[in-house]
C-alpha cells in the first residue's frame, strides 16, 4: 500500500509523460496491460523521488494541455505551482513510447487514438480514465460555480422531463462500493485560471451524495459541480451536444475494430461520421468516474493504481466480481442517475462558458439554452448508451467473413426468438472463453452445417457482454421458417435445468429489446418467443423457457407452442436441411 501522495504523484508523472512532446518509439501493444505496466514501473521508481509537485507542475505548465482542456486543467490543478520542473523518473523507452501514444483521445481520419484494448474485450480511452483517477485521488471535490450578480439563476428552475430510466443497481450488491464511508477531503483551489478570480471559486467539503439525495426531476439552477463527473463525462457530453440539433441524432457509442487482437496497434471506427463520444471514450469516462469515486471513498492508504486497474480490468475490485469493467454501464447508471448527471452537464457548460468566454458554441448561450443541451445530452447518453447492452462487434471476437451474400432484413421486425446454445453447455464468464465459443459456433455453422455464417443474430455471454452474430441488418439462420421475421438471440449454455446469470437474462429481457425498439430495429409491440414455440425442439431449455413465460413481451397465444410443447429434442438437421442451429452437435 502506498500513501495517497505517492499514488497521486505517480499519476501526475504519467500525465506529465503523456504531455511531453517527444517522439515516441512505441513497440508495445495498445493493451490496458501495457498501461498497467507503465503505472507499476512508475510506482516502483516514484517513492524514491519527490515527484508530487514536479509532475503536477508539468501538467500545469503544459500550455498545450490547458488549451486542449481548460476545464480539466482548472478542476484538477490544485497542487502548488511554485515548484519548478524537475526531470521525470525515466520510464523505459518502450513504456515512454506507449504513454506518448495514448496521450490524447481523439478521432482522426476514422482512426481513434488514445485507446487501448482491455482484457474484457472492451476498448477504453485512457485520457478520461486518468482524469477520473486523479479527481478521485483529490477527493471528488464539489466546486462552487462562479456566479455574477447579473446572472441570477431563474427562480423557478428548469423542468426536466422524467426519463424514467430504469437501470438496475448493481452497486447496491457491491460491497466494495457500498460499505466504504464517504471521505471527501478538503482541497485548496489555489490555482487561478486567467478568466476567473480565485475568490470567485471555492471548494466545499461536501459529499456529492448530499446533492444526490435532494435531487428530483425539477432541476434547480446548479450552483456547484462535482469535479469527478465533470472531468470524466459531463464536459464531453455537454460539448458534443452543443453544436445544435442537427448533430443530436449522431449516434453515441460507435464501436471500432483493432488491426489485430493479440498485438493491437490501430483502431478503426466502424462509423467514421459518428459522434466522438465513441464507445471507447464513454468506457474510459465511466471507468474513470467509477474508479475515481472508489478512490475518493477509500480510506488511506490508497491502493496502488496498477493494482486497482488490474483488479478492475480483471476479476473485480477487492474480490467483488460485480465491480469490474464488464459491468461499467450498470454501475455507471447507479453512480450517475439522470437528474444528477443533467445537473453536472449543465454546470460543466456554465463553468466552461466562464472559463472560455470566446468559445464559439458557448458564446451568447443563455442558461436556459445550456439547460436544454444538458437535458438532451444526458437523455441520449442514458437511453442510447447506459441502458443498452454492451455489444462486442464481430471483429472483436475474431469472426470469419460471411460466406456469400447476406440478405437484408426489412426493418423493423416484430419478433424476438430466444435460444440456448446447448453446446457449448457451460456458460462462458470471460471474454477469452466467450470469444472462443463464438468462433467455434461459427466454424460449426459454416463448415459442418454449411451455412453462410453463425446462425444467430446475437449471442449473450455470462460475462456481461452481448456478441454480435449476424446483427440487426441481415437475415439469420436461427428459427426455421421465421428467420426474416425476427431476430434470433441465443444465450451461451445449456438451460435445460439451470438458469442463465441474471445479467444475461436482463440483456435479453430488457436491454437488447429496449434499445432495438429505440433504434427502430424492433417494433414497440414486438412478441418474444422461445425457439420451441415455432420449431420441433426443446430449445431454449425447460428452465429458460419457463422463465421466458413470465416476461412482458412473451407471446402466450402461439398455437404452435401448444402443439409442440412437451416434445423431446429432435436434432433439426434430421428433419430438414434448413438452418436451425439450436442444437449445436
Ligand atoms: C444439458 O442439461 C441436461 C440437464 O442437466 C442434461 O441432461 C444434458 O445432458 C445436458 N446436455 C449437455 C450437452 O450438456
Amino acid at each position: 500500500m502506498l500513501p495517497t501522495m505517492v499514488v497521486q504523484a505517480i499519476l501526475w508523472i504519467l500525465y506529465g509523460l503523456l504531455l511531453q512532446p517527444e517522439p515516441g518509439t512505441a513497440t508495445l501493444p495498445l493493451l490496458m496491460d501495457s498501461v498497467i505496466q507503465a503505472l507499476a514501473e512508475l510506482e516502483q521508481k516514484a517513492p524514491a523521488t519527490e515527484a508530487g509537485h514536479t509532475a503536477s507542475a508539468w501538467l500545469l505548465s503544459a500550455q498545450d494541455s490547458c488549451a486542449h482542456n481548460p476545464l480539466q486543467h482548472f478542476l484538477l490543478e490544485e497542487q502548488s505551482l511554485k515548484t519548478t520542473m524537475l526531470d521525470p523518473p525515466s520510464l523505459s523507452p518502450e513504456l515512454q513510447g506507449l504513454t506518448m501514444e495514448v496521450a490524447r483521445h481523439g478521432v482522426w481520419d476514422g482512426k481513434e487514438c488514445g485507446v487501448v484494448l482491455a482484457s474484457d474485450g472492451s476498448t477504453v480511452a485512457v485520457e478520461p480514465l486518468l482524469a477520473g483517477l486523479e479527481a478521485g485521488l483529490q477527493g471528488n471535490r464539489v466546486v462552487n460555480l462562479p456566479l455574477d450578480s447579473t446572472d441570477t439563476p431563474p427562480d423557478a428552475g428548469v423542468t426536466f422531463p422524467d426519463f424514467g430510466a430504469t437501470v438496475p443497481d448493481v452497486r447496491a450488491t457491491s460491497p466494495g462500493l457500498r460499505d466504504i464511508s464517504s471521505d471527501v477531503t478538503w482541497a485548496d483551489v489555489g490555482a487561478v485560471s486567467p478568466n476567473v478570480r480565485a475568490t470567485d471559486l471555492d471548494v466545499q467539503v461536501t459529499s456529492p451524495d448530499v446533492q444526490a439525495s435532494s435531487a428530483d426531476t425539477k432541476a434547480k439552477f446548479p450552483t456547484t459541480v462535482d469535479s469527478l463527473l465533470v472531468v470524466t463525462l459531463a464536459r464531453d457530453l455537454g460539448l458534443n451536444f452543443l453544436q445544435g440539433p442537427q448533430t443530436w441524432s449522431h449516434s453515441l457509442g460507435t464501436e471500432g475494430c483493432w488491426d489485430q487482437l493479440s498485438l493491437p496497434r490501430t483502431f478503426t471506427l466502424l462509423d467514421p461520421e459518428a459522434s466522438t463520444l465513441t464507445t471507447a471514450f464513454l468506457n474510459g469516462a465511466l471507468d474513470g468516474a467509477l474508479l475515481g469515486d472508489y478512490l475518493s471513498r477509500s480510506p488511506e492508504p490508497r491502493p496502488p493504481l496498477s493494482h486497482l486497474l488490474s483488479q478492475y480490468y480483471g476479476a473485480g475490485v477487492a474480490g467483488d466480481p460485480g465491480f469490474r469493467s464488464n459491468f461499467r454501464r450498470q454501475n455507471g447508471a447507479a453512480l450517475t442517475p439522470t437528474p444528477i448527471l443533467t445537473q453536472q452537464v449543465w454546470g460543466a457548460l456554465i463553468l466552461l462558458q466562464r472559463l472560455e468566454p470566446a468559445h464559439p458554441h458557448l458564446q451568447g448561450m443563455s442558461q436556459e439554452q445550456l439547460a436544454q443541451v444538458a437535458t438532451h445530452a444526458t437523455k441520449e447518453f442514458t437511453e442510447a448508451f447506459l441502458g443498452c447492452p454492451a455489444i462486442h462487434p464481430r471483429c472483436r471476437w475474431g469472426a470469419a467473413p460471411y460466406q456469400g451474400r447476406p440478405t437484408p432484413l426489412q426493418l423493423p421486425l416484430g419478433f424476438l426468438y430466444v435460444h440456448h446454445t446447448y453446446m457449448p453447455a457451460s456458460p462462458c464468464t470471460d471474454f477469452e472463453r466467450c470469444a472462443a465459443d463464438m468462433r467455434s459456433m461459427q466454424r460449426f455453422h459454416q463448415y459442418t452445417r454449411g451455412w453462410d455464417d453463425i446462425g444467430y443474430s446475437f449471442v449473450v455471454g455470462s460475462d456481461g457482454y452481448v456478441y454480435e452474430g449476424r446483427g440487426w441488418h441481415w437475415v439469420g439462420a436461427h428459427t426455421l421458417g421465421h428467420n426474416s421475421r425476427g431476430f434470433g438471440v441465443a444465450l451461451i449454455g445449456n438451460y435445460t435445468a439451470e438458469l442463465p446469470a441474471e445479467a444475461a437474462l436482463r440483456a435479453v429481457r430488457d436491454e437488447l429489446p429496449r434499445c432495438a425498439v429505440r433504434a427502430g430495429f424492433l417494433r414497440p409491440g414486438y412478441a418474444l418467443l422461445g425457439h420451441r414455440q415455432l420449431v420441433r425442439t426443446d430449445c431454449p431449455g425447460d428452465a429458460l423457457f419457463n422463465q421466458l413465460r413470465t416476461w412482458p413481451h412473451f407471446d402466450k397465444v402461439s398455437p404452435r407452442r401448444l402443439h409442440y410443447l412437451g416434445l423431446r429434442p429432435i436434432c433439426p438437421h434430421k428433419l430438414s436441411t434448413a438452418p436451425d442451429p439450436c442444437l449445436f452437435a
